[in-house]
This record gives C-alpha cells, sequence and structure tokens, in this order.
C-alpha cells in the first residue's frame, strides 16, 4: 500500500509578501565555475549602523533561573479522558489535506487522495470528509463531489476573507470537462461547475473580493471569473505568472513569442478593471514579485544577461533601479520578507555557492542597507531558513554558511541592523566537539534541515498573538548539529532560550500561548502519548491518549493559535490494510478558569529592566505587554488581544540609515559622504527622480517611531552634480585621468566577463540540464510530485519531514512563486 503522508494544508492566512526568484530553476546540480565575489556595483552599500550598536540589547536577562520546581499537573487523566475524541476513517488512501474553513466555526474539511502515477497519466481517487466540531467526528461528504478525483495539490482554496468559500479543483482525463467544485457554505453544499480551460494552478481569489477568481490554463491562458467560477473569461494569452496586487488589480507577465523560458523578454501587464484594459508596464522583464506596497521587476540591464531590479510604489506607473547589484543569468533575487515599510532583499552570489547576502530596504524600496553576508540560500532546493519572528516586533532568525561550509544559525532584534548568535540556553552543556566555548551558541533547524532529511518534523514556530514566544529544533554548540534536535523554547523573543524537550517533536500553539502541546516523532514506534505545558515550556505533563498506539503523522490544530482543540493525526495497520485515525483533545476543561487581570504581568519588549527609562527602544518605541504569568494555570480565551502600550523614545543617530552615497565609518553612527562613487553613481543618475536625489545623508530607518532627541542636521546636498561630473567621467576615454579611465576598464572588463561567465551557464542550463523545459509552477508542487513518485519504497520516517515542509511551504512565500 502506499504510504501515508499527512499533508496539512492551511489556507487561511493570505500571505501578501510573494516570492521573487528568477533564476532559481531547480536543475541538476551542474558544474558552476566559483568566482571570488566581487563588489560590483554594491560597493557603495554599507551596513546599516552595525559597528554602532554594540551588543546593546543582547545582554537581556542572562542570569534568568530556571530553578523554579516544576508544578505539574495533577489529576488531569480523568477530565482529558473525558475529552478525548477519536475517529476512525475507513479509508486506505496515501495522503490526507486538512483545511479549516472559516474563523472559530470549527469546520475541517478532509481530503484523503490516493493516486498511482501510472506512465505518464495519473490514477486517483479521492474521498471527501467534513467535520463541524474541531475534528471530533467526521461524516464521509464524497458524494458531493460526485466521487470526482481531487488534486491534492492544487488541493482545496479556501478564501483568505474567511467567508466559508471552497474550491476543489478536480483531476480529469482525456475528454471529460475540467471541472471545479464550488462551496459558499463552508462546505456543507458543493455546485459542479465546468471550466473552459485545464487549471495549471490553484484558482486564487482576489483577496479584497472573494467572488473573483483568477486561474491560469495548462496552456498559459489567463481566465477569470467574477461570479464564484459560473462564467469564465479569457484575459490573456501566453501569460508566464500572475499575481493580484492591491485594489483589485492584476500584475501579469507574457511573451509574445509565446515561450515563458525566454526569460528576460518578458512584458510585464496590469489591469484595475478585470481585464477590460490591460497596460504594459514595464519591458525585458525576466520576473516579478509583490512585497508590501512594493512592485518588483528584474529586468534586463542590456548588458549581456545582467539585470537588475527595478521597483515602483505605485502599482508600476513609475520605476526606479533598486541600488542592488545586478545578477547574471545563474543568480537570483528572492524577497524574503517585505510589508509596507521595508522588505529584506536575498541577492544570490555568483557561482553555485549556496548562500548570497541578504539587504535591507529604506522605505522608498530604492536604497539597500548590507544586512547579512553568506546568508544560506540553496540554488538547486530554494532553500533558507530566514523566519520572521512574528511574536515580537523585529526579530528574525537566519542561517548563515560559515567560511567551513558549516550551517550557524544568528539573529537580529533590529529588523536587520545587527546579526548576533542566539544565546546557550542556560540548561544546556555544549557539545563536547566544540573547541573554542566562547563559540557556543543555540543553533536553528529550519527548512535547510528539513531539506536534508534531519530529524526535524517542523519548522520554529512563532505567532503574533503569543507575544514574545518561539518554539524551534536546535542544538547547542558551534555550528548546527546534523545528528541531534531537541525542542526548545524562548519566552522573550529570542533572547534567552531553554531546553523544552528532548528529542525531535511535532508541536502546536493553543489558547495564544498559554497551552502548548507536543507529540514525540520517533522513527518507527507507535506513539499514544501527548505533552503539555501551560507554563511556556518550563513543565511538561504527558498524556496517554489511546491505549492502542497509532502510527503518528502530524498534530493538526486552528490556525490562529486560538483553539484548545488540537487533533492528533495518524493511521492503524491491520493485516491487509492501514486506515487512518484522529484523535482531537479538549482541553478546555484542563484550563477550568478564564484568565482575569492577576494572572497578567507587565512585561517590557526588548528590555533586562523594566525600570530602566532607556531601556527597551526598538526602531524608535518600546511596547509594555500584559503576559500571562507563568504559573497561571487558566484560561485566555478565544477573544483575548494583546494589550500594548507604545511609548516613542528619543531619536539617536542609529535611528537613521545613511542614504545613498553615504556611509559609516567602523565604529561611528555617522554618516559620511562616499568618496568613491564614481561609476556606482551612474545608474541611479539616469533612472533617479528628481526629489530623491536630494538628501541630507540620513534617512530614518523604515518603520522607526523615534521622535525629539538627535536629529541629525546637516544641508541637503543636490547628487545631481555628483550625476554629471560621473556622465563627465564617462565620456572620458577623450583623455583625462588615467586612473578614472583604469578604473572604467576594469568596469568593463568586469562585466564582460561576467556576461562571458553567464553564458556558459546559459548553454550548460539550456542544454545540459534537459529538465529545463519541464515547465514549473510551484514549489509545493514539485514536492507533492516528488512524494507522488518516491514513496513507494520510502521509509515512513523521510515522509514525516517531508510532510512537515509540505505544511509550511503552502504558507510561505515560496508558493506564490511562479
Ligand atoms: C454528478 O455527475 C453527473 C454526471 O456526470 C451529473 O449529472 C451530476 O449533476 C453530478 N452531480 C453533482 C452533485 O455534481
Ligand atoms: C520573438 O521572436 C523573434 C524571432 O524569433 C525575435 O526577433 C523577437 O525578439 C522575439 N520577441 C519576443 C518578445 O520574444
Ligand atoms: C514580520 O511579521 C510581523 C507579524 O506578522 C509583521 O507585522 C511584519 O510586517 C513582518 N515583517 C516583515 C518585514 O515582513
Ligand atoms: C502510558 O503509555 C506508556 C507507553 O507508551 C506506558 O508505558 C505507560 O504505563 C502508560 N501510562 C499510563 C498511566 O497508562
Ligand atoms: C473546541 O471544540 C468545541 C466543539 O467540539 C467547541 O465548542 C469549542 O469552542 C472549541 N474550543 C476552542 C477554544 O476553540
Ligand atoms: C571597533 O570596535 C571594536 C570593538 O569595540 C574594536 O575591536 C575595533 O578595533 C574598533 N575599530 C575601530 C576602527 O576603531
Amino acid at each position: 500500500m502506499g504510504p501515508l503522508v499527512l499533508l496539512l494544508v492551511s489556507l487561511c492566512t493570505f500571505s501578501a509578501a510573494s516570492d521573487f526568484r528568477p533564476g532559481s530553476e531547480p536543475l541538476g546540480r551542474s558544474v558552476f565555475v566559483r568566482r571570488s565575489s566581487t563588489d560590483g556595483g554594491a560597493a557603495g552599500i554599507a551596513k546599516r549602523s552595525l559597528a554602532a550598536l554594540p551588543n546593546r540589547r543582547v545582554r537581556r536577562s542572562s542570569a534568568e533561573q530556571q530553578e523554579e520546581s516544576c508544578r505539574q499537573h495533577q489529576g488531569f487523566k480523568t477530565k482529558l479522558d473525558a475529552n478525548t475524541h477519536d475517529y476512525s476513517f475507513n479509508d486506505l488512501s496515501g495522503s490526507v489535506s486538512l483545511a479549516w474553513v472559516g474563523d472559530g466555526t470549527g469546520v475541517i474539511l478532509a481530503l484523503t487522495t490516493f493516486q498511482v502515477p501510472f506512465f505518464m497519466i495519473r490514477f486517483g481517487q479521492s474521498k471527501l470528509y467534513r467535520s463541524e466540531n474541531y475534528g471530533k467526528s467526521f461524516s464521509d461528504v464524497t458524494d458531493l463531489i460526485n466521487s470526482t478525483f481531487i488534486r491534492s495539490e492544487l488541493g482545496m482554496a479556501i478564501d483568505s476573507e474567511n467567508s466559508g468559500k471552497v474550491i476543489l479543483t478536480a483531476e480529469v482525463s482525456g475528454s471529460e470537462k475540467p471541472l471545479i467544485f464550488v462551496s459558499k457554505d463552508f462546505g456543507k453544499s458543493f455546485t459542479q461547475r465546468d471550466l473552459p480551460f485545464s487549471p495549471l494552478m490553484q484558482i486564487s481569489y482576489n483577496p479584497e473580493d472573494s467572488d473573483v477568481l483568477l486561474a491560469l490554463s495548462t496552456s498559459n491562458e489567463l481566465w477569470l471569473s467574477q461570479d464564484l467560477g459560473t462564467t469564465w473569461k479569457k484575459i490573456h494569452d501566453m501569460v508566464c505568472l500572475v499575481k493580484w496586487g492591491r485594489k483589485n488589480t492584476i500584475f501579469f507577465s507574457f511573451n509574445k513569442n509565446g515561450s515563458c523560458n525566454d526569460r528576460g523578454l518578458l512584458e510585464l501587464k496590469r489591469t484595475t478593471d478585470y481585464g477590460q484594459t490591460t497596460k504594459t508596464v514595464a519591458n525585458k522583464v525576466f520576473s516579478f514579485g509583490l512585497g508590501g506596497r512594493f512592485l518588483f521587476a528584474s529586468v534586463m540591464t542590456g548588458k549581456g544577461t545582467l539585470r537588475n531590479i527595478l521597483v515602483s510604489v505605485d502599482q508600476g506607473e513609475s520605476w526606479n533601479t533598486a541600488q542592488l547589484p545586478p545578477v547574471g543569468h545563474e543568480q537570483f533575487y528572492s524577497i524574503l520578507a517585505a510589508n509596507d515599510d521595508m522588505v529584506f532583499m536575498h541577492v544570490d552570489e555568483p557561482g553555485d555557492t549556496g548562500f548570497g547576502t541578504i539587504y535591507v530596504s529604506d522605505d522608498r524600496g530604492t536604497v539597500y542597507s548590507k544586512s547579512l553576508e553568506r546568508h544560506l540560500y540553496t540554488t538547486t532546493g530554494g532553500d533558507t531558513d530566514f523566519t520572521n519572528v512574528t511574536s515580537l516586533r523585529g526579530v528574525f532568525i537566519a542561517s548563515i554558511l560559515a567560511e567551513d561550509n558549516s550551517v550557524q544559525s544568528v539573529v537580529s532584534f533590529d529588523q536587520g541592523g545587527e546579526w548576533v548568535p542566539l544565546r546557550k540556553p542556560v540548561n544546556t552543556k555544549c557539545d563536547a566537539t566544540v573547541l573554542d566555548p566562547d563559540k557556543c551558541s543555540l543553533h536553528i533547524h529550519a527548512a535547510y534541515s528539513i531539506a536534508m532529511k534531519l530529524k526535524v518534523p517542523m519548522l520554529p514556530l512563532s505567532e503574533p498573538n503569543a507575544v514574545g514566544l518561539i518554539l524551534a529544533h536546535g542544538s547547542v554548540g558551534d555550528a548546527i548539529s546534523v545528528i541531534r534536535s531537541d525542542v526548545y523554547v524562548s519566552d522573550d523573543g529570542g533572547y534567552s532560550w531553554i531546553k523544552a524537550l528532548d528529542g525531535p517533536h511535532h508541536y502546536a500553539i493553543l489558547d495564544s500561548g498559554g497551552l502548548l502541546v507536543a507529540v514525540e516523532e520517533r522513527s518507527s514506534e507507535l506513539v499514544n502519548q501527548i505533552k503539555f505545558s501551560t507554563d511556556e515550556g518550563q513543565c511538561w505533563s504527558v498524556y496517554n491518549f489511546t491505549s492502542d498506539p497509532i502510527f503518528f503523522t502530524g498534530l493538526a490544530s486552528e490556525p490562529g493559535a486560538r483553539s484548545m482543540n488540537v487533533s492528533i493525526w495518524g493511521y492503524r495497520e491491520e493485516i491487509f490494510s492501514q486506515y487512518w485515525v484522529s484523535f482531537t483533545i479538549d482541553f478546555r476543561e484542563l484550563l477550568t478558569r478564564d484568565c482575569d487581570s492577576n494572572d497578567y504581568v507587565q512585561w517590557l519588549a526588548h528590555s533586562d529592566d523594566i525600570s530602566d527609562p532607556q531601556d527597551g527602544c526598538m526602531l524608535g518605541y518600546k511596547e509594555k505587554f500584559l503576559r500571562l504569568k507563568k504559573d497561571s494555570v487558566c484560561w485566555n480565551g478565544r477573544d483575548y488581544k494583546i494589550n500594548t502600550q507604545p511609548t516613542p523614545c528619543q531619536c539617536t543617530l542609529d535611528d537613521f540609515l545613511c542614504d545613498f552615497g553615504y556611509y559609516r565609518k567602523e565604529n561611528s553612527s555617522k554618516c559620511e559622504e562616499q568618496p568613491d562613487l564614481k561609476d556606482k553613481m551612474l545608474e541611479f543618475c539616469l533612472h533617479g527622480e528628481e526629489e530623491k536625489l536630494i538628501t541630507s545623508g540620513y534617512r530614518k530607518i523604515p518603520g522607526d517611531k523615534c521622535e525629539g532627541g538627535t536629529v541629525p542636521e546637516r544641508e541637503e546636498v543636490d547628487l545631481r552634480q555628483r550625476c554629471v561630473s560621473d556622465q563627465v567621467t564617462s565620456e572620458l576615454q577623450v583623455g583625462g585621468h588615467s586612473s578614472k579611465s583604469a578604473a572604467i576598464v576594469v568596469a568593463v572588463v568586469f562585466v564582460m566577463l561576467l556576461s562571458m561567465a553567464a553564458g556558459i551557464m546559459f548553454v550548460k542550463k539550456y542544454v545540459c540540464g534537459g529538465r529545463f523545459l519541464v515547465h514549473r509552477y510551484s514549489v509545493l508542487q514539485q514536492h507533492v510530485e516528488a512524494n507522488a513518485t518516491d514513496e513507494i519504497d520510502e521509509p515512513l520516517e523521510t515522509e514525516h519531514a517531508q510532510n512537515g515542509k509540505i505544511v509550511f511551504h503552502d504558507d510561505s512565500d515560496e508558493d506564490m512563486l511562479e
């Protein structure tokens, strides 16, 4: 029988950021020439105030004692026994996808699919189950979908407004008409709708009006429906990539000649009236992406195969060149995270190094500061460990690939200004192999470890409503361990950590952080225990949820971390069959009491000492939160709201970044004019807008809300004057300083070398890497396909690792990619 893969699809969140990762086709590894890193156009990019922040806040609560004795829960067994509900599915299918429909409705759809790859076509079968009580019981509603085969990778599309709309896309073979099933009533009933095209990707809802749907067909036609799939109209042919912008805007790239492989020849178009009129907003486009309020397009520079990034903040009406180094054909740009204030952009290093540099933008998206070098981002798998810690403002975790090729974790508490190793958890010992005890720190396992099939069932977990809380797998030493992975918990946004559980676990945050649950991942053993903690992971109680253990595949709880119900999914094996089972535990009875004001304490984020008026400032303001006391055993409730009091801080020079043409000297906060601008200016001068060329050298860090204090006062300089001199230097062939013309020669040679190198890559990729012609539209789909074919002889436990990946890839930006 096909092994079982639990595929959790939580489609309830709409990710505003979208990936943008041109040129990262996962080919078989060709041998690329490794180039030494040249600064190229990036020489003018300085690190943001890095040296000026001498480990400001990393000292936080290092003396914190974890010695309070563990207060174990007593007498929970009978309470939990009475609230554990099991459900057995009469189903042998190979995978289950789960989707929560609505917010707090308790409706779950479970789609099981069984498919066998059979030559080129796939034969499959699906069953649909529906629960109205958070998974405690299900009913088989397969007849609602007419026993059609639903493709799990196109999956169940749930609208982002949580208004109860569901679209299931059917797989059709041969002469049958493509069709979808549409529900408007939280999956209670479905209507069958024929499609005039066969869909290539999941049908996407307009985030601002979920009756409007968009789909790309397998023959690259763009189709739109304004009545939830009843009627469709074709908007455009030869479309390669499409994305919803804001205010009903649709952006798409297309190729006149009909081949999406001719990257760099695409046209970027925009429509604001659902396709009645379209406008070309950029040409020679390689790819495009949206992040926050920014629209990015990577376009060919006209110099060989080099391309660079254009940014628009007005939906493509006007563009500016981003001050980022141009990349060649074998490299890529990627938006790691973005909001309306700023973006984290990864720029791949030339050659197949597996790393690149993270840049953080200013508020215009045009001027960038170097944030982190040697940032791990594999070209082949597209794996990055970059994590926005959503439970504390300004905190991000990433991995670097060290010179010795080891992977090490770093954390930034100030939105990428400075990155430091994670502090060693107090209750851990350093790995015996560590030579230098000063370099002993915590390393976090994330996407890369999962891709490497280490025993890491889940990515780091944080939730905006569970303030300060992070759960993650990790190891302690001088680099990430390929053998150990234990669960670590931070309750202060990543400053301090404790080791919470030995070995790999699946975990979930419930009741806004008031309750944590975890199930140990064991490779072949059966599981019958769940662990839970009401004190942010310091003490854990163990509950046997069944006397008849199951093969465990994953934990499922409603997205948003407000629930008290958690489901343990797995299967049982009998002599000739396997069947799915789920156990849903309602913890409401455990936390009998509602929390009252005595259960909360004041907590100052990013601070050691709440009484110190200078402490806790982050991006110009500090925030006090009311947080649950650790020893309070009570229920936050579904309606729990974060209670925060932001107060502005006084400005210092560190609240500013250096504008284009300025840099900071080591250990100084002052932005000084860059003496060696020359060629690097040129692009900006040619394309920059007038008002953006006038600067005092300082610019507030995006999102920084400081007031008063030191506001840099400096005369504004009109950079256009420098542009003029720059233009002059580039015409210096007609005699001038020999040193200057040497610089030009170097630049030209550099460009030529780069394009030659890129030419070689080009040949290698297109001629040797035959897989390129296979059209690829989503990373998720690839993994699912990989599963479908590799499954047969793979041991189950590796599927679990894959499964963790699928779970999160679904929400991640990667999926929004082409
Ligand atoms: C099921 O399929 C049949 C034949 O294809 C069709 O007539 C019927 O309307 C479908 N039922 C539903 C509920 O979609
Ligand atoms: C289309 O193809 C023609 C000839 O093959 C070529 O000259 C032209 O540049 C191509 N245009 C685009 C937009 O791909
Ligand atoms: C990080 O996540 C938080 C919480 O979801 C969000 O408000 C913020 O905008 C994100 N930051 C970036 C740069 O994406
Ligand atoms: C719980 O299950 C474990 C085996 O997984 C067993 O050793 C233990 O005795 C059980 N505890 C109770 C209270 O039943
Ligand atoms: C848990 O599930 C029950 C229904 O079985 C529901 O009434 C309750 O609201 C759920 N609890 C939470 C906190 O979501
Ligand atoms: C900058 O500060 C660091 C640590 O305080 C010191 O080691 C280094 O020498 C300083 N650099 C300069 C140029 O002053």
